[in-house]
Order: structure tokens, then sequence, then C-alpha cells
């Protein structure tokens, strides 16, 4: 696949921009006329999927591997979904199939009553599947691909962050080699938020908190997109029902998932879905949608406070302790939630145009 972008795809570009045609992200890919490679790491999961057409359709990726995460349901189902919309979205990146427990333990039982018995919201699947993974595990992919493309690939991670802990411990200079790591996961308590698996912890770090406090402390620049954001971005039933209405057969898809996971909200007493992993994309579309701090960040990984993602900001100073000597990383603390769902609906809706 050529990184070139054509210019059909930057005019589609722009169109799919909308509100955000202005931005520094867009305005960077069209001034270099190249596309960025991102390899996307993922547990899919409704939202999971959401961002996987999210990234799919925007014009300035270039999606060169999908790696496979446990925790929205066993690494086998995880797998299965990615090669399903892989297949039905002819999505030609290479799936690799990744790790099925944390670094310290094992992965708990799945949580159906969030993303269904299937992972995909209980829309009826195909039973098989002609897409084939990749042979190598997700963690050796991830490897060969930053060391075939030293500088060139970000990685966007959006599930427990096994993969790439084991990715860096197998070959620490990869760490020198990616352009940057943007994460969906953390609840940093701005805005009180607290996490969504207990009081101190985010699904996804508290899924494999050993794994997070290894990535957040490699010396590479990670970018957090947590619950103090996402839990500011919703897309309510009738933007999604418009999407339906607008977007051919991936708006169909987005409205048949999120049937299941708008009733998990409903049941939780909130109106509509909450959009974690696509927010960590729309990241890498257009970082000036969204405010960071930066600092120093630890995971707590034992005790009451589990997975608890802890940052110490540039700006404080204390008298020494488990921040020190470690990398400073930024963690979103402020989005333009509108911008985000136009930015969005406009790249779904010019994606299945051109499909
Ligand atoms: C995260 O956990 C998963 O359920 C979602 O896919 C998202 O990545 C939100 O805490
Ligand atoms: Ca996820």
């Amino acid at each position: 696949m050529t990184n070139r972008i054509t210019r059909r795809e930057f005019s589609g570009l722009l169109l799919a921009a909308g509100a955000a045609a202005a931005s520094g992200g867009i305005a960077t890919a069209a001034e270099t006329g190249t596309r960025r490679k991102v390899i996307f790491d993922t547990d899919p999961g409704i939202d999971d999927a959401m961002a996987l057409l999210f990234l799919h359709y925007l014009p300035q990726i270039d999606l060169v591997g999908i790696t496979t995460s446990f925790g929205n349901h066993t690494i086998d189902v995880t797998t299965r979904n990615a090669l399903y919309m892989a297949e039905r979205f002819k999505i030609n990146a290479p799936v690799a199939r990744g790790v099925a427990d944390p670094l310290v333990g094992e992965n708990g039982p799945p949580p159906v009553y969030v993303h269904g018995k299937n992972g995909l919201g209980d829309i009826p699947l195909p039973d098989k599947i002609s897409r084939q993974p990749d042979p190598r595990p997700a963690p050796q992919f991830i490897v060969d691909t930053v060391r075939a493309h030293p500088g060139e690939i970000t990685l966007v991670a959006v599930g427990r962050m096994t993969n790439l802990a084991l990715a860096l411990r197998a070959a620490p200079e990869i760490a020198g080699l990616v352009t940057e790591v943007i994460i969906m996961g953390g609840a940093f308590g701005y805005f009180g938020n607290l996490g969504n698996v207990t009081p101190a912890a985010e699904a996804n770090i508290h899924g494999d908190p050993a794994a997070a406090d290894e990535v957040f402390g490699a010396k590479w620049k990670v970018t957090a997109v947590g619950l103090d954001v996402t839990h500011r971005v919703e897309m309510p039933q009738d933007y999604l029902r418009a999407l339906a209405d607008e977007a051919g057969d991936p708006g169909k898809f987005i409205w048949d998932i999120t049937r299941f996971y708008e009733n998990f909200y409903r049941s939780a007493g909130m109106p509509s879905i909450y959009v974690h992993d696509a927010s960590a994309v729309a990241y890498l579309a257009d970082p000036t949608l969204f405010k960071t701090r930066s600092g120093a960040v630890r995971v707590v990984t034992e005790g009451l406070a589990f997975g608890e993602t802890i940052q110490k900001p540039d700006s404080r100073r204390f008298p020494g302790g488990a921040w020190d000597n470690r990398p400073s990383q930024a963690i979103c603390v402020d989005v333009e939630a509108e911008k985000l769902r136009q930015l969005y609906r406009a790249t779904i809706i010019a994606g299945a145009k051109r499909a």
C-alpha cells in the first residue's frame, strides 16, 4: 500500500474533516502529503469497533496493523471480532492475535453485560470468517513493524496494554523508534472523575496495571485519553440514528452494535453512550480538540487502589518518590466534545461514500 495521499483522498479529507479542517493535525498530513502509519491495539468490543471504523476511514491514516488484546472479551472472541470487521469493511491491515492474560495473574470474566455475549452487542455474526490472523503474535508483530518503519509508527492502544509491554520487554529500543503512543486508559481525577471498574481504576488499566506502568515508564511519548475526557463525550441516540441513515453499511453497523451498549448505559442511569476508544482516535486525528497536562505517571499495581493512575504534574514539586526519573507523559484533561462528534460523523459518512 502506498503511503502517498492521492488528490481525490485529499479532497475527501477536507470534506470529511468538516469543522476540524483548519486544525493542526489535518493540516500537517496535507502539508506533508503522507499518511501516518498506525498500529491499532484493540479488544473489540463495541466502542473499539466504532473506533476501528473511524481509523479505517480517516484519509490521513495508513492503518498498517491491528493487534488484539483481551479485555472486553477473551482473546479468541476479540480476535474473531477484529477479523470479522476486517472482512466486512475491507480493512486490508493484517490482524495479529494478542496474548490472553495480563503480565501478572489471569484475565477475569468478560464484561458481557457491557459488550454482549459476542462482544459486538450480540448482532448476528457469521459462523465462518475467511480472514485469517497474521502468523505472528501481536508483540512480535509490533516489534517487527516498528523496526521496519523506524520513526514512522504511531501506536494507538485502546485495550489492556499487555501487548505493548511485552513488545517493549522483547525489544526496548522500539521506544526510540515509535512516533508516539496514544492510549485510551486511566482516570486521573480531573473534574473529580472516578474509575469505572472500581472508584479508583479504569477498565483498560485495571485489567493489567503492571503493563500500563511499564508503558507509561518507557522513553516514548505517551498521551492518555482517559475517563477525564471520555466521560465528557457522549453520542445520543438521535446522533446514532442520523448516522445509520446517512452513513450506509458502517452507519447501520454502528447503530446495530450500540443498541446493547446503550441499554447498558441506560440501566446505569445514563441517557447516552460514552465515546471511549473513538476519542483516542480523535486525538490522533486532531489533537487540538484536547487540552493536556504533562507529568510522570504511575499506576498502582497492588492493594485497594489497584489500577489507579496518578500523574505528578510537571508544575508540582514533591520531596522525592516513585515518580522520580520517569518520563513526562501527557494526560488529556479537556475536550471539545461537539467538534469531536462532528469529526466522527463526517469521517464515517465520507468513508461510507468512498467504500
Ligand atoms: C475502556 O474499557 C473498555 O470497556 C472500552 O472498550 C474502553 O477501551 C473504557 O474504560
Ligand atoms: Ca477497548
